[in-house]
């Protein structure tokens, strides 16, 4: 199979300049202008359009068995919503069940993902600690090409995890030259307020932003910033939705500290208004933690991205129906966490932000796609359009205008949090593996044509983490 994407602007997070692209056997073979097309290769007309790298979304959850429940979206309809939309590799997660051996979640989760149709990768949550979870942790780094590991600081009586078992995980990571990922709120914080909002008679998804306070957040980011700090670890934090963990992670960098955030496409666009909609219905669709904030977390969100102390952009998709989030019609702490997104983060960044002067197309590419690469140690495999890279791109018209709607998005969800939304700009074309699998609104995917993709540990962290620790050896004090 080869494929010549002709007369497009390569844009990569580096730069900007006009070339044809020619791929073959799933790699990019040749970069330049006037390319020559082979016998038999499909041309893709990209003129008037740009030629970007596939997004990476490094969060996602799809058939994540969650509060009893499952989310809708497959690993195989998931991955396809994300190819629609220009995301051509996604970063899920393994989530092991307090006291279940964590190899034996690893495994049940690569088994799911089999029938992915673009490429995946897994961190591993820790969610509890005994010597067979360090032994597993060992496992999965040396055997299984896993580099992260996530940690929930909420969901306590489910999937929290505690000081202990944070100093325990992140210990091990370092000795492995793994990176940790935290989930940050305060989970005991969270389960008091949400116990005292009920009693208080608010029992509906209004209660559920008042029960998840941004200082939550910012405490539980402060905290495993610090936690990171001490045993020096290098650290991402999932979902930042509020100035208060920004500006944790934004005081860490200043002093040198290796913290990187993200933030999801949701948090920067939609507001905590969602949650007084009378509309259980609506209003519980947009249930997810930590939750929509008030309008002047958007601006700061914004302007972390745009100074670069957030580095990425995600969905967290994790799909709940209109029957799935009734399971808290009475008692808003029911209703399962979660909203979607992947179909739809490129082109909402690209019309709020790249449209809006935020961001440079670079930069563009840089937080939808490299930045995830680089971080989770996939570059220039992933996140490039370089001769040698994986063929994962997308081509986008900066012209094509849509009005997202969950009537016709491609999500195995039956509402879409940017409802009514028109954006400017959109894939038109999306080649995975150098197969042209969506064009012009179609999707022409294979069941378990993605790959697992293995991500090494971090040789480099690591040797500027010995090397600053040598540096900084105290030294006895003479009396
Ligand atoms: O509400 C959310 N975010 N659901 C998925 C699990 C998580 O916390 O990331
Ligand atoms: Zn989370
Ligand atoms: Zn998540």
């Amino acid at each position: 199979m080869a494929v010549l994407v002709r007369g497009g602007t390569v844009v990569t997070a580096e730069h900007t300049w006009r070339a044809d692209v020619f791929c073959a056997d799933g790699k990019i073979k040749a970069i330049g202008t006037d390319l020559e097309s082979p016998a038999g290769a499909e041309i893709v007309d990209a003129g008037g359009q740009y030629v970007m790298p596939g997004g990476i979304d490094p969060h996602t959850h799809m058939q994540l068995p969650f509060m009893g429940t499952v989310a809708s979206d497959d690993f195989e309809s998931g991955t396809a919503a994300g190819l629609a939309g220009g995301t051509t590799m996604i970063i899920d997660f393994v989530i092991p069940n307090p006291q279940q051996r964590v190899m034996d979640a690893y495994n049940q989760w690569r088994d799911w993902a089999k029938k992915s149709v673009a490429d995946y990768s897994f961190h591993v949550a820790i969610t509890w600690w005994d010597e067979t979870v360090a032994a597993d942790m060992e496992t999965l780094v040396k055997e299984e090409g896993v580099n992260s590991f996530k940690h929930f600081m909420a969901y306590k009586g489910a999937i929290m995890a505690d000081d202990e078992i944070l100093v325990n995980s992140f210990s091990k990571a370092i000795e492995l030259g793994a990176i940790v990922t935290c989930h940050a709120e305060n989970g005991e914080l969270v389960f008091r307020l949400q116990q005292k909002i009920y009693d208080m008679g608010i029992t509906g998804p209004e209660g559920h932003p008042l029960s998840r306070p941004p200082e939550v957040e910012g405490e539980a980011a402060n905290r495993a910033i610090r936690i990171a700090e001490v045993l020096g670890v290098p650290i991402y934090l999932v979902h930042n939705s509020c100035r208060q963990s920004l500006e944790a992670i934004t005081r860490a960098r200043n002093e040198g500290q290796r913290v990187y955030g993200e933030v999801l496409a949701g948090h920067l666009l939609v507001d905590d208004s969602v949650y007084r909609n009378k509309d259980f219905e609506v209003a519980a669709a947009h249930v997810m933690s930590p939750p929509f904030r008030p309008k002047e977390h958007q601006a700061a969100l914004w302007h972390g991205l745009q100074s670069g102390n957030l580095q990425t952009t995600a969905t967290d998709h994790c799909c709940f129906c209109a029957d799935q989030k009734a399971a808290g019609k009475n008692d808003f702490r029911l209703i399962p966490n979660g909203t979607a997104g992947i179909e739809n983060r490129m082109e909402v960044l690209w019309h709020h932000g790249v449209s809006t002067g935020r961001l440079t197309m670079n930069e563009f590419v840089a937080v939808t796609s490299t930045n995830a690469a680089k971080i989770f140690n996939v570059f220039p495999r992933k996140g490039n359009i370089a001769v040698g890279s994986d063929a994962d791109m997308v081509v986008w018209d900066p012209e094509a205008a849509k009005t997202i709607s969950a009537k016709t998005h491609f999500q195995k969800i039956d509402y879409n949090i940017f409802e009514g939304m028109t954006v400017k700009g959109r894939a038109s074309h999306t080649l995975s593996q150098g197969k042209v699998v969506y064009a012009n609104g179609k999707l022409n995917v294979e069941k378990g044509a993605g790959r697992y993709v293995d991500r090494p540990p971090y040789a480099t962290y690591y040797d500027a983490i010995k090397k600053r620790s040598e540096h900084k050896k105290p030294t006895a004090v003479k009396r």
